[in-house]
């Protein structure tokens, strides 16, 4: 198994990477911004994704976004092939990816919206605190992006203040950021039913 920053050599793999977050999407239910593979390929290009291949076959995917002019950054589409979930690859990729956007970005804010409990734990670990959206950029292409998601009109109706997802933040200028902390399962899985009986109508659950 490798997992390396991607680079144009990678770009075969586009189209599988945008088929296993469609179809991660649809078993889930959730809402997903969709990406089309000319994306996917620009940011292996510009050295902005991490891959995970076993010899040729695709394992998993993450990339960089930067977002007001580089004072944030996001690390999104992050995937796991349904073959190889559950033996901590989402883990190395986030750790990889995140020292990558560090790197390229030291002064960026990171930061992710998810309602995936996983990516909140990896999140957690690496430093990320919840965070309202407040917090998070206000670059409008960013949010753009999330009119692909089912649960869009919860944004709108919020004016964009909140929303399924939680918003989470990597602040290199705060000492919290150092402070690693872990998830608690339970919290996690109430606010998320507070949350839907909330915000979803009684069809959408
Ligand atoms: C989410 C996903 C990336 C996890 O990949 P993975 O390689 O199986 O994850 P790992 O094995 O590295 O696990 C990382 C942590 O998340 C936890 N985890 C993994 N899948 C989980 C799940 N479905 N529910 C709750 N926790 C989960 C693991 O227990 C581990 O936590 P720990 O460190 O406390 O033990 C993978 O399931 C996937 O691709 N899902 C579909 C796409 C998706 O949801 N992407 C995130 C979009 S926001």
């Amino acid at each position: 198994m490798e997992i390396v920053i991607a680079n144009n050599s990678h770009r075969v793999y586009a189209e599988t990477i945008c088929e296993t977050i469609l179809q991660a999407a649809q078993v889930r239910g959730t809402g997903i911004a969709k990406r089309k593979p000319a994306y996917v390929i620009s940011k292996m290009e510009k050295g902005n994704a991490v891959i995970a291949l076993d010899g040729e076959k695709f394992v998993g995917f993450c990339y960089i976004e930067a977002w007001s002019h580089g004072k944030f950054v996001a690390n999104s589409g992050l995937i796991v092939h349904p073959d190889y979930r559950g033996k901590g690859i989402a883990k190395q990729i986030k750790k990889k990816i995140f020292e990558h956007s560090r790197t390229k970005f030291p002064n960026a804010k990171v930061f992710s919206i998810t309602t995936g409990l996983a990516v909140m734990k990896l999140n957690s670990e690496l430093g990320y605190k919840p965070v309202t959206f407040s917090e998070l950029t206000e670059d409008q292409s960013f949010w753009n992006g999330c009119q692909t998601c089912k649960n869009f009109d919860v944004l709108k109706r919020t004016n964009q203040k909140m929303c399924l997802c939680t918003g989470m933040l990597y602040d290199p200028n705060s000492n919290e950021a150092k402070q690693k902390t872990k998830v608690k399962e339970k919290v996690f899985k109430r606010l998320k039913s507070i949350k839907q009986t909330l915000f979803l109508k009684k069809d959408k659950k």
